[in-house]
């Protein structure tokens, strides 16, 4: 499939999906979003594709948020579709997604670009980057997620300040704050996490994607992650990965998982 405003590359099981319109700062127009929402439906029937990074093209801006000059004149029903159809086919998607999915925050991220690093698993950071949720400044909130997303990210008193002062925190505090895992060199942003997805790609995938399930399960109403688990945990028991996994370790080998 061709792609306008992103770029999708696939190496090594590894996809890098790059948000590309470096000269508005990447921001999420509505043509991004459905890239983006096509991108992981190719990303998720692709059996060759194991992990993903989303980052941002140029050297300023991982994304500067939504295009606000889409949504200025949006009116109370457009404000809420906008939102629930974003998180529902972009960011929970992301969120929920099988296969691990790493954000390499390569500058600005901020609204909706925040919104779309948070919905990855996990997080790594240039030094130059900046992250911050603005919207209250524009006279809107988070919409994307934000939310609830960082207060379980950072806790709830710092994204209540990180909200209402509408600021922005550097790659140090956010590191900090647990709000990114590293932080790291320009230069080795991506060298760093193509590395941390090539290790993770070495275990079993199966389990993995067993495991983002019951972590997630801890963030929704009504179910019980400790119990989403247990009954992760049992399937488990009924794979392949399984049988290669534990009798490797019995045998002082390295496991060799079938998703190399
Ligand atoms: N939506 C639409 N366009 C955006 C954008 C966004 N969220 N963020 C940046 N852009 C555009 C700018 O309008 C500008 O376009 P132009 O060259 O056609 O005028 C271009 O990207 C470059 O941005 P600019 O503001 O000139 O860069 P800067 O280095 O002076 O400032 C930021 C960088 C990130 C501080 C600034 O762009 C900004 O505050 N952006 C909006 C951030 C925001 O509020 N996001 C949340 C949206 S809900």
């Amino acid at each position: 499939m061709s792609y306008h405003n992103i770029l999708l590359e696939k190496e090594n099981g590894l996809a890098q999906l790059t948000i590309n319109r470096p000269k508005k700062l990447n921001a999420l127009n509505r043509e991004t979003l459905a890239e983006i929402h096509s991108a992981f439906a190719e990303l998720e029937s692709d059996e060759e594709v194991k992990a993903i990074i989303i980052t941002g093209s140029g050297e300023k801006a991982f994304v500067a948020g939504a295009d606000i000059s889409e949504f200025a004149d949006y009116n109370v029903e457009e404000g809420k579709d906008l939102a629930a159809k974003g998180q529902k086919e972009v960011f929970d998607r992301i969120a929920n997604f099988k296969k691990p999915v790493i954000a390499a925050i390569n500058g600005f991220a901020l609204g909706g670009g925040l919104e779309l690093a948070m919905a990855a698993h996990f997080r790594i950071a240039s030094d130059n980057a900046k992250m911050g949720l603005p919207e209250t400044s524009l006279g809107v909130i988070p919409g994307y997620g934000g939310t609830q997303r960082l207060p379980q990210l950072v806790g709830k008193g710092r994204a209540m300040e990180m909200i209402m002062t509408a600021g922005m925190i550097d790659a140090k505090q956010a590191l900090q704050y647990g709000l990114v895992n590293h932080v790291t060199t320009a230069d080795e942003l991506m060298e760093l996490a193509t590395k941390t997805a090539h290790k993770i790609m070495r275990n079993s995938m199966v389990a993995i994607s067993r495991a983002i399930e019951a972590i997630n399960a801890n963030d929704e109403d009504g179910v019980n992650g400790f119990e989403k688990e247990v009954e992760n945990f049992g399937k488990s028991f009924d794979t392949e990965d399984f049988k290669e996994g534990t009798s490797a370790f019995l045998d002082k080998r390295k496991a060799d998982f079938p998703n190399k």
